[in-house]
């Protein structure tokens, strides 16, 4: 069972991170596919092409489109095409100016950080593109950051960039990416250039899903025979909760590097264990941070109405939201809304929900707060609130 010092399970940790994108993505031919054909126009006719990709957390979305811009491009030189892309996360770059100096960095790394409007960017840009004769594929990933912070006028402006040509190809194509739709925050002149109908979905992977992800890494990234098959159970199992491949690979990590802690020759059900412990609290701490104000003043609410028991009813959580909105002199929500924020908060895992058996009069939905102490919850959403 135990190896020795300095001896580890990994074979390459870095087919673990998150940067790695595996030369098959699995379960997701559909998407490719689709991707795929969309795109071909560039190739087959010169026209420019967009497309918006959208699903949950950890669905593979930043994955796949790494994945197919890598490939598109191989596909482009086999038909002698010049075809070249950005990724540019708008998560890190908020700003039109930011993103355009990514994009200008792809061609010119030593690009002065300051100095240069939009305008001239946009013109400098056009330039590169012409000189080199090629067409360029600009993902914005977590595109809705940008759009929130700093408007629609960019992707505007790629998705206008050949209009001035009279003949010649395009050069600038687009795939946008986001949790939620960002069609909606587009203002009207930017939506009317994006075709709405070029959506791909990412739908939560299934448990199976999950377990056939964690295998193709685990093949990858560990020796022979350190992973113990069940631990390729029991971490589907956890993260299908979600649905999130992110989460499940991180599951495998950290159960990976608590073997080699302990140095056990291989991995086991408990490091999985030891690893959920671990992470939980930083994915619940991303998920607290995403929620807006009043699932959060929910939640605060739950928690302390939880203190000193397992469980709560809704009409107990609504008195106690009531009370929560008052301190923070905030309008309560209606039955209706706050029964929907209750659902997505169970969605996100962040609290549980079940029908009452027997002991209570009539049937109600029973709240409780599954794996984290409700005064570290509550410690965490008032820190949360007051940033
Ligand atoms: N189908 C898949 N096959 C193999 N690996 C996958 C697959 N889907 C996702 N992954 C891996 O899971 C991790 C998370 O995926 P990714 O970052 O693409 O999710 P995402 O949809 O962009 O999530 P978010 O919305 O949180 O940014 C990455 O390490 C990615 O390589
Ligand atoms: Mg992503």
């Amino acid at each position: 069972m135990f190896n020795d010092v300095g001896r580890t399970v990994f074979k390459d940790l870095n087919k673990l991170s998150f940067d790695y994108v595996p030369d098959k993505l699995v379960f997701r031919d559909a998407q490719m596919r689709r991707l795929f054909t969309l795109f071909r126009v560039i190739l087959d006719s010169n026209i420019s092409q967009n497309a918006f990709l959208t699903g949950g957390i950890g669905t593979g979305k930043t994955a796949l489109s790494k994945r197919f811009c890598i490939d598109f491009q191989g596909l482009a030189h086999k038909k002698s095409k010049n075809l070249e892309y950005a990724l540019v996360n708008c998560r890190h770059r908020t700003t039109e100016a930011s993103v355009l100096l990514k994009i200008l960095a792809h061609f010119d790394p030593r690009f002065p950080d300051r100095g240069f409007s939009i305008t001239e960017m946009l013109e400098i840009l056009r330039k590169h593109l012409e000189k080199r004769k090629t067409h360029l594929i600009i993902v914005l990933d977590e595109a809705d950051v940008l759009i929130k912070k700093s408007g629609s006028n960019l992707i505007y402006n790629f998705s206008r960039f050949d209009e001035e040509k009279i003949t010649g190809k395009s050069s600038i194509s687009l795939i946008l990416i986001s949790q939620k739709n960002v069609l909606d925050l587009l203002d009207l002149s930017a939506l009317s250039t994006f075709k709405r109908t070029n959506v791909i979905r990412f739908g939560k992977y299934t448990r199976d899903e999950l377990h056939g992800i964690i295998e193709q890494r685990v093949a990858l990234a560990f020796f022979p025979d350190t992973v113990e098959s069940d631990v390729m159970d029991l971490i589907s199992d956890i993260a299908s909760e979600w649905g999130d491949s992110r989460y499940a690979i991180e599951l495998l990590e950290k159960a990976g590097m608590l073997a080699d802690e302990v140095k056990f020759d291989r991995v086991t059900a408990e490091q999985v264990r030891g690893a959920k412990a671990e992470i939980y609290s930083t994915v619940t701490e991303s998920k607290l941070a995403d929620l807006d104000l009043h699932k959060k003043l929910l939640l605060l609410a739950i928690a302390r109405r939880l203190r000193d028991r397992a469980y709560a009813t809704t009409g107990e959580v609504e008195k106690s939201y009531g009370v929560v909105c008052e301190e923070y002199e905030e309008k309560q929500y209606g039955h209706t809304q706050l029964w929907d924020n209750i659902k997505e908060l169970n969605i996100l895992g962040l609290i549980g929900a079940k029908k009452s058996g027997k002991g209570f009069a009539g049937k109600t939905t029973l709240i409780s707060i599954p794996d984290i102490p409700t005064n570290v919850l509550e410690e965490k959403i008032i820190e949360l609130i007051k940033k």
